[in-house]
């Protein structure tokens, strides 16, 4: 079966495998047997398990020989190396001595410390936004406005390269509201104006219009083009949430993401983020207009019902937002990073090109992705495979992330490791 939508994250395995088989034995076993299968031949790569501290050179146990060797981390999404920053963790360390490990329940009810107030109201500084409000992850944040915001009559329209958690969030709304939901191609801004036409006919009598876009798209690393999305929303009276994972912190002046690098940031309705990427923990928000943080907090049900994450985290997180403000230079050395690797990769006949933290390395066919990782991880390096069903066959790729905290030496080092692999296999010619 191929990839039905042509989209990274707008499907499951279940679209690919049938499932069948009267006990649950029966149901989970054929793939079982063939992920095993895999593993046990060092064909896959996935969960390998990283011991000590996960910064710009790591040791990783050999999933086949269980021996630990080192590796130069470039799959991670710790961009500015704050999952190992001194300051976050001696914050956390300190936060964890004076207020213990868990906040005991969700913020609504249980309670929510001066802590992470505070951080809500820096992420809303960030964002240029009036407040926040902070999720347990940035997939219940996609799927928090969803559900709150999205009313029968409305229209949404989105990027088809869209974050699985929004896809998620929008079929949960759907199965109880009446929500003309369309996709436009990739970054394609004519279509977009296409679909936002035919969305002004299409609304109900109080239906509005949505636009939901990402800042840095994640697979290639890509911007959206902010500026013109929003002239565009305007134009039609759509409101525009723009999720930035892989942005926040890393481009703009200040670091407040693809919003901040186009300087639109007051024009965007709602920001969403994560946590799990340049804060280098875990944890998602929304910023927005206080009146719609006052209505999220009430009608967000994955913000009602799931645990406030420790007052640790958010510490962790406050300690990232004041980095990101007062060392400017962190997002420099990372940029600069970027610049060197992909003018190494391109000395060496490869089309790379990035603007964010992203390198992607296409390996068009006949090349095996999955050798291909397998040698460079023999080799020591560490990236991210992303193979088929993720993207379609012609588009695998080898996702590299780069991160502040890579030095010159980490830099040539991955570079001669990427040349030698890809003369074996056919990537690079001879
Ligand atoms: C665009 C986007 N949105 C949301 C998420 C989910 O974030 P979290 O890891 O906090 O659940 C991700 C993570 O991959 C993402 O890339």
């Amino acid at each position: 079966m191929t990839n039905p939508s042509g989209n990274s994250e707008n499907f499951t395995l279940h679209d690919f495998y049938k499932i069948s088989g009267s006990t649950l034995e029966e149901r989970v076993a054929p793939f079982s047997d063939v992920i095993r299968d895999y593993n046990a031949k060092g064909y896959t790569m996935y969960s390998r398990e990283v011991i000590g501290s996960p910064g710009p050179r790591v040791s990783v146990r050999d999933p086949l020989t269980g021996t630990i060797r080192e590796m130069i981390m470039m799959g991670s999404n710790d961009y500015l190396g704050l999952s190992h920053h001194p300051l976050v963790k001696n914050r956390v360390i300190e936060t964890v001595q004076n207020n213990g490990v868990g906040m005991g329940g969700p913020p609504l009810l249980n309670g929510m410390s001066e802590t992470h107030r505070k951080l809500e109201r820096a992420l809303a500084r960030l964002k240029s936004q009036e407040d926040s409000l902070i999720f347990a992850s940035g997939f219940q944040a996609n799927l928090g406005w969803t559900n709150a915001l999205l009313r029968s009559g409305d229209v949404v329209i989105f990027d088809e390269l869209n974050h699985a958690s929004f896809f998620d969030g929008l079929a949960a709304t759907r199965a109880t509201r009446k929500i003309r939901a369309h996709s436009f191609a990739h970054n394609d801004l004519s279509d977009l104006e296409e679909m936002l036409r035919r969305a002004q006919e299409k609304r109900g009598a109080d239906g509005q219009i949505f636009v939901m876009v990402e800042g840095v798209y994640s697979m290639d690393g890509d911007l959206c083009p902010l500026a013109q999305v929003c002239d565009l929303c305007e134009k039609y009276g759509a409101t525009l949430v723009v999720d930035d994972a892989h942005g926040t912190g890393v481009i703009g002046e200040h670091g407040g993401g693809a919003s901040d690098y186009y300087g639109v940031s007051e024009r965007v309705g709602l920001s969403v983020g994560t946590f799990s990427k340049t804060f280098g923990v875990t944890g998602g928000f929304i910023s927005a207009s206080s009146k719609v943080v006052d209505y999220l907090r009430f009608f967000s049900r994955s913000y009602i019902f799931s645990a406030h994450l420790p007052q640790s985290i958010a510490a962790a997180v406050l300690t990232g937002c004041e980095i990101i403000h007062e060392q400017p230079e962190l997002r420099q050395k990372l940029r600069n990073n970027v610049e060197y690797f992909v003018e190494g990769l391109r000395r060496l006949g490869l089309e790379v090109n990035s603007t964010s933290a992203i390198v992607p390395i296409r390996t068009p066919q006949p090349i095996d992705l999955r050798l291909l990782n397998r040698a460079l991880h023999e080799r020591g390096l560490f990236v991210n495979p992303i193979e088929y069903p993720a993207v379609s066959l012609s588009e695998q790729r080898i996702r590299v992330s780069l991160m502040a905290t890579h030095t010159q030496a980490d830099l040539d080092e991955a570079i001669g490791i990427i040349r030698d692999c890809g003369r074996e296999h056919g990537l690079i010619a001879r």
